[in-house]
């Protein structure tokens, strides 16, 4: 068994004000990576650059991470800081920008690397360092050492080959008051999908139990907020933050499993956002679980307080919409998981064609 969490993280009001030394010491000149408006909504920009701009330290900002971010958009990215001679990188906002940011500080580091490296593990520098500012409740890459792409060329999302871990994780649930009530359920659903496939995963140990169950408790403590039953307030959005970097520091000890791997070509062909559709697949995954280990499904249902799967399945469906997919999809998204050895191995049991088929099948509207 192995435990690693090499990230400084800090999960507080005023996180970014409070820790500013640490911020600042990472580096002379930063490049800020963020999406075209959130973190200037929500007022993490205005954090950052305060605290930059205190303490001497130029910075660059680019802010055209687009969900779900390209390698090119990468690329471009990497250009610029190469060209503008950034030497730490600050990403803010969700899953997108510090993903991407991510796999900007690497190709910083590694100016004569093209693309291919992304996909193609090679020895390369060490990336440049990175602090995480999270302002959604769902990514966890704050805490994690992955960084997924979407890959144009394969028609799908996937993790770069590399684990990088930020060096700081600003962690602050102020971020969310501006959030729409669609993005909160997305991303909370994303940090679910995470607590229930660590729990769940080949890899599980006592490590990643610590932080899936005692997640999982914590999750339990938002869904009343995620069915309008209690108003959100400063305290929940700590919660509904707190819960999520958990969540990360889950699947850090393990990675994600099938739920993921399917959501990623719903993602691609029907721009479906990552959080609801990893969370379409969860009940039918559970399902199929269950028929192997029907008592690491109970655990899961009992620390969120569901009583069976269909209860589970049925809390789901009240907050997410339905998605449509044709038949021809279908097997399309079957195939992509048997192809996807990698994933296939996360899963504890053997699994067959068909039982992959029939998840898709339970969990989306087949026209
Ligand atoms: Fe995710």
């Amino acid at each position: 068994m192995r435990f690693y969490a090499p990230t400084n993280v800090y999960v507080e009001k005023n996180c970014v004000e409070n820790h500013k030394k640490e911020l600042t010491a990472l580096g002379s000149r930063a490049y800020i990576i963020t999406g075209r408006h959130s973190a200037k909504a929500n007022g993490s920009y205005a954090d950052v650059t305060a605290v930059l701009d205190e303490a001497g330290i130029s910075y660059v900002l680019f802010d055209e991470i687009e969900e779900n971010p390209s390698i090119e958009t990468v690329m471009k990215a990497s250009a610029i800081g190469i060209e503008e001679k950034v030497d730490y990188v600050i990403g803010i906002g969700g899953g997108s920008p510090l993903d991407a940011a991510k796999a900007i500080a690497l190709m910083i580091a590694n100016p004569d690397e093209d693309q291919s490296c992304l996909y193609n593990p090679k020895d390369l520098a060490a990336p440049l360092p990175f602090a995480a500012i999270p302002t959604t409740c769902g990514t966890g890459s704050e805490v994690t050492p992955n960084a997924v792409l979407t890959r144009h060329d394969i028609k799908t999302k996937g993790s770069i080959k590399y684990n990088i871990y930020p060096q700081l994780a600003l962690v602050d649930g102020k971020y969310l008051a501006s959030a729409s009530r669609n993005l909160l359920i997305n991303t909370s659903v994303d940090a679910l999908a995470h607590l229930v496939e660590s729990r769940l995963h080949k890899k599980a140990n006592v490590y990643n139990y610590m932080f899936s169950e005692y997640g999982l408790k914590l999750w339990s403590g938002l869904i009343p907020y995620l069915k309008e039953e209690k108003e959100l307030d400063e305290a929940a959005y700590g919660q509904f933050m707190l819960t999520s970097t958990i969540a990360g520091m889950a699947i850090a000890q393990t990675s994600t499993s099938l739920p993921h791997a399917l959501s990623y070509a719903l993602t691609y062909r029907r721009n479906v956002a990552h959080g609801k559709a990893c969370g379409l697949f969860l009940a039918a995954y559970l399902e199929e679980y269950a028929k192997n280990r029907s008592e690491d499904v109970e655990t899961v249902l009992s620390l969120l307080g569901f009583d069976s799967v269909a209860a589970f399945g049925a809390f789901l469906n009240s907050i997410l919409a339905a998605e449509t997919i044709s038949a021809e999809e279908l097997d399309l998204y079957t195939d992509e998981l048997v192809n996807n050895a990698g994933k296939l191995a996360t899963y504890p049991f053997e699994i067959s064609r068909d039982a992959i088929r029939t998840i898709v099948e339970k969990s989306l509207v087949i026209a």
